[in-house]
């Protein structure tokens, strides 16, 4: 009789309390019904490193969550409306890609009308934003490290090749690639980097600076127009990103560099596989790697924990900097050590 009693208390605490169990383990939804679901948004899919953070992401969500991922295109009304939708649909927690990091403010609002916590992740948020809601925090990179190290390439290439002096007056004529204008990292790329050459005594001239989006086919036009606007009065091309410097790499190859003795250094960040090549065969000095796989993890990590209703570092490698931040740091990339890049943005 006691038996069977201890056996029928355990079943009622088992079904009572199984629900519960899982929940907290991260498996399962408050109602019982399937694994805790995210809501996760980026930029725009064709970006050449957010796809490579998308991958790590959703290969870091395999089996652990159910994750709605969507492509914002490009277009922060449309990002709004993905964000709805998933607050309709129930997500216990947003990772959100901003398509303009001046919205963060408005999506901030909509997660706190819903209660539900956001991880924003590669485009920043005003630092009274992120302190504005208690449950929003932010992963994204080291950003004026990537730029002084970008700076630090040029100063290395300059001091060590007399002959980039095209018309020796000891002043680098440079052109300017920039990202996305109002971006952090865009921001802080395009000053600090030459801060950090004048910083080592060398003084510039800027031809120009645009803005090509992190885009290559914009990187492409303007440089070919920089090109008919100055030939070879041109000495360093700078770029916020690799894919930029793509572009120009390809206006400058049709215009006959990178043969005889036409050349041109070209300078990026990211490290994907594609400016890894040029490196190899020359036709770019150096990027600053990016790693795309640190922060697809960080985000993930962070959401997952927060949709669970734990502290976002929780079990993780990650710690927060001033502000509610996770950043993932940088490397110099030259002909000397592709290697990392190349396993950085592999599968
Ligand atoms: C930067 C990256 C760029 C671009 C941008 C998108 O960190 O270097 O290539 O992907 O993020 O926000
Ligand atoms: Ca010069």
């Amino acid at each position: 009789m006691l038996k069977k009693n201890v056996f029928c208390v355990i079943c009622v605490m088992l079904l009572v309390l199984g629900p519960f169990c899982l929940y907290a383990n991260g498996q399962q939804d408050a109602d019982g019904s399937g694994t805790v679901k995210i809501g996760a948004t980026i930029y725009k899919f064709d970006d050449n490193y957010m796809s490579f953070v998308r991958k790590a992401f959703e290969k870091a969500a395999v089996g652990k969550v159910d994750l709605l991922l969507a492509d914002s295109m490009n277009d922060q009304s449309k990002q709004n409306d993905q964000i709805d939708t998933y607050i309709v649909k129930g997500v216990k927690a947003l990772a959100i890609n901003l398509v303009d990091p001046a919205a963060a403010g408005t999506v901030v609002e909509k997660a706190r009308k819903a209660d539900v916590p956001i991880i924003f992740f590669n485009k920043e948020p005003a630092a009274d934003v992120l302190k504005s809601y208690d449950k929003c925090w932010y992963a994204g990179i080291t950003s004026r490290e990537f730029a002084v190290m970008e700076g630090e390439l040029i100063v290395d290439a300059w001091k060590s090749n007399p002959k980039l002096d095209k018309n020796n007056d000891g002043v680098i004529q440079y052109v300017m690639l920039k990202g996305e204008p109002g971006h952090a990292d865009a921001e802080v790329r395009t000053t600090a980097s030459i801060e950090t050459v004048e910083a080592a005594g060398i003084s510039v001239e800027q031809l120009e600076l645009q803005t090509g989006m992190w885009d290559s086919s914009k990187g492409k036009d303007l440089m070919e127009t920089w090109l008919a606007k100055y030939d070879d009065k041109i000495e360093f091309v700078i770029a916020n990103n690799d894919a930029m410097a793509l572009g120009a790499v390809e206006a400058l190859k049709a215009a006959g560099y990178f043969s005889g003795d036409k050349y041109m250094p070209v300078v990026g960040v990211d490290g994907i596989p594609e400016a890894v090549e040029l490196i190899k065969k020359g036709q770019m000095l150096g990027t600053v790697l990016n790693d795309p796989k640190s922060l697809g993890v960080a985000t993930f990590d962070l959401v997952q924990n927060v949709a669970n209703g734990r502290d976002p570092l929780a079990g993780t490698k990650w710690t927060f900097g001033k502000n509610k931040d996770v950043r993932v740091s940088c490397v110099k990339i030259t002909k000397d050590n592709l290697d990392l890049a190349v396993e950085a943005y592999s599968d």
